[in-house]
């Protein structure tokens, strides 16, 4: 793994923020995302234009979008459920956005009230769109082991619709650990089911956090090959759809295990704590990420 390269996904202002009781001023967004920014971060998922009746915390996704200071280094994905999500994002002029299904049934319905085949052409037409304006495209599969509603999530389901979005046109698909239950065993199960048929240079892992075994998980992933992995500052986030599901895996948690295996993020850890903390101090939390919490010095 020396000197290796894994590309991190800040997902916080997001998935992470998409989820806070405490309503967060759009300035306070802002000013976050440009402090993850300078972190050295190649990516971070700004916000969604989602239904405001259904996600009020990303209903400023346009503001947002147009504050944050745009470092010529950095992907600004922004998650867009249908083509009316779509135009909105357009009129701010976004370059990436993100997609998303889900592996089980029931997490689809509750999500984004329709179906997986529903969702699959909703997301078609987003992409038919995207490509006339030669945005890049990532796709997220949600449940990829287990699903609030419907239970166990059989790797074949997994493997089916990522070799759809990606035959879509997504240049890569987020497999989406949504309510934690993963395990070592159960991400064996599915690696080895996918990457049959999927290259691993196609994929990455986004894991939450909501057993403890979101750092293990990861890790196994990587041994498969995967080398992209999504993560929240501070641990923050969890899915209003899937209830009981806390955060994903701390990105200052995640990077202090890449530095430690030798691996490179580009990532300045110090920074990242400091993003952490900014952004806690406004939402009235603790960090939940361990490294944060033994690193930082007030
Ligand atoms: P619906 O109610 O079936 O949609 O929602 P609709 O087409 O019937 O429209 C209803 C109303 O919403 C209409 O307004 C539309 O204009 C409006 P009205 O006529 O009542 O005034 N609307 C919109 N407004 C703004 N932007 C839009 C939009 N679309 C419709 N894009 C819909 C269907 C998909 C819109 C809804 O279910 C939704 O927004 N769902 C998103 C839920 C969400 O954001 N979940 C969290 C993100 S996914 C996640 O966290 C998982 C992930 O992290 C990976 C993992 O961890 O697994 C990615
Ligand atoms: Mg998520």
């Amino acid at each position: 793994h020396k000197n290796e390269f894994v590309r991190v996904v800040e997902v916080g202002p997001r998935d992470g923020l998409q989820n806070e009781p405490v309503n967060v001023p759009t300035d306070v967004k802002v000013e976050f995302i440009n402090k993850l920014s300078g972190t050295g971060v190649p990516s971070v998922e700004v916000t969604s234009f989602v239904s405001s009746k259904w996600v009020p915390q990303m209903g400023d996704n346009s503001e947002v979008y147009a504050g944050i200071k745009k470092q010529a280094n950095v992907s600004y994905p922004v998650l867009i459920p249908n083509v009316q999500g779509l135009e909105s994002a357009l009129k701010c002029g976004v370059k990436e956005i993100a997609v998303f299904t889900s592996a089980s049934e029931g997490f689809s319905r509750k999500n984004t009230n329709c179906s997986i085949q529903e969702s699959l052409r909703r997301i078609e037409a987003v992409i038919n769109e995207a490509k006339k304006h030669n945005l890049k495209v990532r796709g997220y599969v949600s449940c990829i082991v287990g699903c609030p509603y419907d239970g166990a999530v059989h790797p074949s389901s997994v493997t089916k619709v990522t070799e759809t979005l990606l035959s879509l046109g997504c240049y890569e698909v987020s497999l989406g650990d949504t309510i934690g239950v993963g395990t070592k065993q159960l991400m064996k199960n599915l690696m080895k089911d996918i990457l049959d048929v999927t290259a691993a240079d196609k994929l990455a892992i986004h894991c939450h956090d909501t057993y403890g075994q979101a750092l293990v998980n990861i890790c196994t992933a990587m041994d498969f090959g995967i080398r992209v992995v999504d993560s929240a500052v501070a641990g923050l986030g969890g899915c209003p759809y899937a209830k009981g599901a806390t955060g994903n895996v701390a990105t200052e948690d995640l990077v202090y295990m890449l530095h430690g295996m030798g691996m490179d993020t580009g990532i300045d850890l110090r920074k990242l704590i400091e993003a952490g903390r900014y952004i806690c101090r406004h939402i009235k939390k603790q960090p939940t990420s361990k490294v944060n919490n033994a690193l930082y010095s007030e």
